[in-house]
């Protein structure tokens, strides 16, 4: 039984914003989901889905992705706007489906500006953002009228769509942060120069939408509280640009941090949770309406932390309703447990995005893809073995449980999540522990035995009578194919992460994929903590906070056979920042090598057309993986049809994302 602590007192607590009481303080933040732009039924209904299913889960308020107010405001060349009676008529399904499920929803208006990932690009003045190819034309005066026009009247058509009200964005650097920043407003006219002309823009719109629209329609205003950019807003300006949005009719202020172009991370795993708590705090100490936290917040402990302390009156979490539809029905009733929390891994969801793909979520491919993934009550209940607790086994166990079959899990290894708890160990990734700590907490409130330490054989399974097997035993790694490399100075990834093998202060890594690169970082990083105390990432990556950690503890090279840069495979959102990391720890780099043979003087390889010897204390091996199907292989020859899912079945290039998208899919399926 829970204790009434556990069950988020403050944060459960219903709030008055504006006009509207939200039943509780927890708003899901906004996330362009890669379907705005088909302006389809199919796609609104895919969106009503994802939607309504997340109101279901309990939240106070929902924040739509980013739609623009006109075409030169959009994002990519999609026609995701909000112009005309067609799309009203789209979005209705929206905001109906979410009033049905009892949520309310405002509909995000974003003009993208110079970020616009097409030819129509337009801003304050023709500077050419370092992250887009696209020179943006400077807008007139009438053009700038014309643009406050359209946000008007795209809250009109928002309300007639049956939205709760909008969320003005005006941060991350799209259009309202390029008309405050002198960064990029070099304007001698009304609209540049002083910070009342560089504020008109926004200060406008919102006061054009409350007159227009009265005082019961919700404007939220998503302010850059930290722009993080050279020439970006000083705090001073931050606070009066707040204070006067206010003023001008917002109900809520949201907060943003950080540019796009900008060089400090802000929402990936190496950002500590509630990262930017103390600005927020000082911002909200500043405004006289409410105040919506951001960025990293992804458990309800942390959220309920920050609305006790007086930080924030309501807290925004956008990929961790990715993670869990119901993180705040599981928190409110005791099973917060349960709560599958976001990685910010951004695998599935921003680099998704980045690639046109839609997006989803790592840990919860049911994500935007509701329909595909029905897990359905069974007919015939089944007896189920699953074999391997990594997530793929994880996973297929709880969506198979869920759906009401009996399901045993049988794991050699002493404790679950096989790939997962390992790769907890690497900074910036401890929350991958709380994942499996999650699917731990399901698979006990489904009632599903897990049998550690017991390695399943074909004989028992098959007089065990089970009705179906599914085999998740995952990958080992695969061994280094070169004289000398029985060397006991060679040890594998997963013994220099687990502990297993000791690490030397001179290290070679072989093989730089992800692994590669995660295994450098683990073992170049003079102190692991950094990754989850906010004062130290503030201090690392400039933005205030306590001194720097002690340098890297050990040499550190990483090599691979294929020429050209490093990273190449790293997602798009989160590999600058660790190949920064690397950078900064000193992580020494070599490319295109053929590797010889590994003697007592070292690894003898040719680089770059030079025989060379590289001395290590430790070599290890980061060269892919193999699967671990000897158990499936043996029930298939004697005549038994199983399931083999995750690494096990395809180890190239397995990550977690498609091992736990295969256990979810054969779960729903089962
Ligand atoms: C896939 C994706 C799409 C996003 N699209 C938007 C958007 O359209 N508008 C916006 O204001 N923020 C957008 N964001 C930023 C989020 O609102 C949020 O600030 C960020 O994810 C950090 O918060 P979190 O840690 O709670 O996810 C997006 C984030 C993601 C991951
Ligand atoms: S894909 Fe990763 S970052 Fe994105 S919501 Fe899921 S867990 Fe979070």
């Amino acid at each position: 039984m829970a204790s009434n602590g556990d069950r988020f007192a403050h944060l459960a607590q219903p709030i008055r914003v504006g006009a509207v009481t939200l039943r509780n303080r927890i708003v899901m933040g906004s996330m362009h989901t890669g379907l705005e732009g088909h302006q389809t039924e199919a796609a609104f209904d895919q969106l009503a889905r994802f939607y309504a299913e997340r109101a279901r889960g309990g939240v106070g308020l929902i924040v739509t992705g980013g739609f623009a107010p006109n075409e030169a405001g959009r994002l990519k060349d999609e026609p995701a706007t909000m112009q005309t009676g067609e799309h009203v008529r789209l979005h209705r399904r929206i905001a109906d489906a979410v009033h049905a499920d009892g949520g309310l929803i405002v509909l995000q208006l974003l003009h993208a500006g110079r970020y616009g990932y097409h030819d129509k690009v337009v801003a304050p003045s023709p500077i050419r953002s370092p992250i887009n190819k696209y020179t943006p034309a400077e807008l007139s005066d009438a053009a700038i009228e014309e643009t406050i026009a359209d946000y008007v009247k795209a809250a009109r058509l928002a309300r007639g769509a049956g939205y709760d009200g909008v969320e003005v964005m005006g941060s991350e650097g799209y259009l309202i942060s390029q008309f405050l920043a002198p960064r990029t407003n070099r304007r001698t006219d009304r609209w540049g120069g002083p910070l009342e002309n560089r504020a008109r823009l926004p200060l406008a719109v919102v006061a054009g939408i409350r007159s227009a629209l009265g005082p019961a329609f919700l404007i939220l205003y998503r302010h850059s509280v930290l722009d993080l950019v050279e020439g970006g807003l000083p705090w001073d300006e931050t606070v009066w640009v707040a204070g006067e949005v206010a003023l001008a009719g917002a109900d809520v202020i949201s907060t943003g941090f950080g540019w796009h172009e900008a060089k400090v991370p802000t929402i990936a795993g190496v950002v500590p949770q509630a990262a930017f708590a103390e600005h927020i705090r000082r911002l909200k100490a500043a405004v006289s309406v409410p105040v919506t936290a951001s960025n990293r917040i992804n458990s309800p402990a942390v959220a309920e932390r920050l609305i006790a302390s007086g930080i924030c009156d309501l807290v925004s979490m956008a990929r961790p309703l990715l993670a869990d539809a119901e993180f705040a029905s599981k928190a409110f009733a005791g099973n917060a447990k349960r709560v599958t929390t976001c990685i910010a891994c951004n695998q599935a969801c921003l680099d998704h995005y980045f690639e046109d793909r839609p997006i989803s979520c790592l840990v919860n491919p049911r994500a935007a893809r509701e329909a595909e993934f029905r897990p359905l009550p069974v007919t015939r209940k089944k007896r189920i073995a699953v074999v391997g607790a990594g997530v793929a086994g994880l996973v297929c166990a709880i969506e198979a449980a869920r759906r009401g079959h009996e399901v045993v899990v049988f794991e050699a290894e002493a404790s679950i999540g096989g790939q997962m708890t390992l790769a907890a160990r690497i900074p910036g990734k401890a929350d991958y522990a709380e994942v499996v700590r999650a699917y731990a907490a399901q698979l006990a409130g489904l009632g599903v035995r897990i049998h550690l330490g017991r390695r399943a054989t074909a004989p028992q399974l098959m007089a065990d009578g089970f009705h179906e097997i599914v085999i998740a035993t995952g990958v080992r790694p695969r061994a280094l194919d070169l004289p000398g490399a029985d060397d006991p100075r060679v040890v594998s990834y997963d013994a220099a992460l687990s502990g297993a093998a000791g690490v030397g202060t001179c290290v070679a890594i072989i093989g730089a994929g992800g692994i590669g690169h995660d295994v450098a970082l683990y073992l170049a990083h003079p102190d692991p903590a950094e990754a989850t105390d906010p004062a130290r990432f503030a201090h690392r990556w400039g933005v205030g906070g306590a001194p720097s950690p002690a340098p890297a503890p050990r040499q550190v090279i990483l090599l691979k056979r294929s020429p050209g840069p490093f990273g190449r495979s790293l997602g798009k959102s989160t590999g600058w920042i660790l190949r920064q990391e690397l950078r900064d720890l000193g992580v020494q780099q070599l490319a295109g090598v053929t590797y010889h043979e590994i003697d007592e003087a070292g690894l003898h390889l040719t680089a770059e057309g030079q025989r060379q010897c590289i001395a290590f204390d430790t070599l290890v091996v980061c060269a892919g993986q193999v699967p671990n199907r000897s158990l499936a292989d043996e029930l298939f020859a004697a005549g038994l049809g199983v399931h083999v899912i995750g690494g096990a079945k395809f180890a190239v290039e397995l990550d977690a994302k498609r091992a736990i998208e295969d256990g979810t899919a054969l779960g729903c399926a089962i």
